[in-house]
């Protein structure tokens, strides 16, 4: 379960994250949306604890990881959490294999027969194969992100955060993407993404990100039940275009 509350998070003057309070359940599939520029990559990297925030706490399994030291949070992380970013961040002179691999040479050990095994079977679930030893640059941008949601998998994360995984996609491309989002959160993962296709956005919860605060996602279908800003049901929902409904 990954538990943040009151987050808050400023850049020089500009307010990004004002008490932002989220829980997310184990096997939960969260949607964020908003404006580009309304601190989602912020709160999803601070989710990942990749970043600290200047107020606030951030608990992944009960554990309060602000609290923890640089190589224990660091541990945490690559076991416990898959990234999917929003940019391109696959390795350019390591081929397919290699890059899924990636996380396991994080864990401080060599990649061994079982772990290739597993990495070929998650490029075979993500729809890549025979292209094991290409380089990504060989691969179209659907191919990548399928790499990179590969890659997320290799160390079996308990939870999954995407960062506009479908954003430079086409449509088609795109259904088959969040189908294996669906597919990995159905397995068990909890799976955390920011995304503007919100033809998706019954998947699971979804809020919308807006003047530095997370409120309910009016389309989402869950939304009223929704316990964003420390459980607040009552907080307005809000369109995609960010009019409170
Ligand atoms: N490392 C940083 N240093 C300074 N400003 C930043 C940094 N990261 C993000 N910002 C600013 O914080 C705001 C939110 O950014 P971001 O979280 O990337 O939004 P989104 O993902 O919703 O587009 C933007 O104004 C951005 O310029
Ligand atoms: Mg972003």
């Amino acid at each position: 379960m990954i538990r943040l509350e009151a987050l808050g998070k400023r850049y020089k003057n500009v307010e990004v994250l004002n008490r932002v309070s989220l829980t997310v359940d184990d096997g939960a599939f969260v949607i964020i949306t908003g404006r580009s520029g309304g601190g989602k990559t912020t709160l999803l990297s601070i989710a990942g604890a990749l970043t600290r925030p200047d107020e606030g706490s951030v608990c992944i399994d009960e554990v309060d990881i602000l609290q923890l030291p640089e190589p224990e949070l660091a541990a945490l992380r690559n076991r416990k959490i898959g990234f999917v970013f929003q940019f391109p961040s696959l390795i350019a002179p390591l081929t397919v294999l290699d890059n899924v691999l990636l996380p396991v040479a994080f864990s401080d050990r060599n990649p061994n027969h079982a772990d290739r095994d597993f990495a070929e079977s998650l490029l075979e679930q993500v729809g890549i194969t025979g292209k094991n030893a290409l380089y990504p640059s060989q691969l179209s941008g659907g191919q990548q992100r399928r790499v990179a949601i590969a890659r997320a998998m290799m160390n079996r994360p308990s939870i999954i955060l995407a960062d506009e995984p479908t954003g430079d996609l086409d449509e088609t491309t795109e259904a088959e993407i969040m189908n294996l989002f669906q597919g990995i959160n159905h397995r068990g993962t909890t799976v955390v993404m920011v995304t503007h296709a919100l033809d998706y956005a019954g998947l699971g919860r979804a809020y919308v990100l807006k003047n530095g605060g997370l409120l309910p996602y009016a389309g989402s279908a869950l939304a009223p039940e929704a316990s964003a800003q420390g459980g607040n049901a009552l907080a307005p929902a809000v369109s995609a275009q960010g009019e409170v409904l």
